[in-house]
């Protein structure tokens, strides 16, 4: 696991835009596994601006996300689907046919995703972490082994994303659907970036301690090819 450490969110979101662009410059038709949340916004403001002004092409690139609600329609303001749109996808020239963010509430639906995935081998999986250490929508105690799942949500998760719902946790869902740690650790490359000191202890115990299902972000340790990106709040305990 490479660490990176960097002054601030900006300097975060460069840097991981780079380790992104290799990826994209070197394969036409890559395969981007990629999260909603702030963390990689900046990532995605940057895929943008280079989309614009350099033409570096998606027309042949795949997406999976990582997760998405339950119990909210795809087009609902909040949906991880329209966020990929708002963020990332209507700025560059993918092909909507090539985007895949899971939908639905039913292991059917979960094993549909899985299948899917099977068939493309994700180049680089874009990653966030929670405060208390989730990847995806994997919460503390999910076991390694799970693929593409149904979660029920942690009230801290909840919390922490009540900020997009008018700041009422009530109306944050209680579920969602996500890959499992099994399948993001099928990616070939994983690009981490977190940054602010509601992520340090994460961080530190995502980089320092053991894997451990209590931190489902330290099984990132077993990867061969992890790039982490932080900015300096967020590797103030590291
Ligand atoms: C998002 C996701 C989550 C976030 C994490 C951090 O698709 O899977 O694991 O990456 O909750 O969220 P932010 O970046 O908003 O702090």
């Amino acid at each position: 696991m490479e660490v990176i450490v960097l002054k601030n969110y900006d300097e975060v979101s460069k840097k991981a835009f780079e380790v992104m662009k290799e990826v994209v410059a070197n394969k036409k038709n890559a395969v981007l596994g990629l999260a909603t949340g702030s963390s990689p916004i900046g990532l995605y403001q940057n895929m943008i601006k280079d989309h614009q002004e350099n033409g570096t092409s998606y027309a042949d690139i795949t997406s999976f996300n990582l997760d998405e609600y339950v119990g909210i329609d795809r087009n609902h303001e909040q949906s991880y689907y329209t966020f990929m749109h708002e963020n990332l996808f209507k700025g560059i020239d993918i092909k909507e046919e090539n985007v895949h963010v899971p939908y639905g509430d039913t292991k059917a639906d979960c094993d549909a995703y899985e299948k899917a995935m099977e068939d493309y081998s994700v180049d680089i999986q874009v990653l966030g972490i929670g405060a208390n250490g989730h990847i995806g929508f994997n919460e503390p105690g999910t076991p390694f082994s799970e693929t593409t799942h149904i979660v029920t949500l942690t009230e801290k998760t909840r919390q922490d994303n009540a900020r997009f719902f008018e700041n009422d946790i009530n109306q944050v869902p209680t579920h969602a659907i996500t890959m499992g740690i099994a399948t993001i650790m099928k990616a070939k490359k994983i690009l981490l970036v977190a940054t602010g000191k509601n992520k340090a202890d994460a961080v530190a115990a995502m980089v320092n301690k053991a894997p451990d299902v209590n931190c489902p972000a330290s099984v990132l340790q077993n990867h061969p090819d992890v790039v982490v990106i932080v900015d300096e709040a967020a590797a103030a305990k590291l």
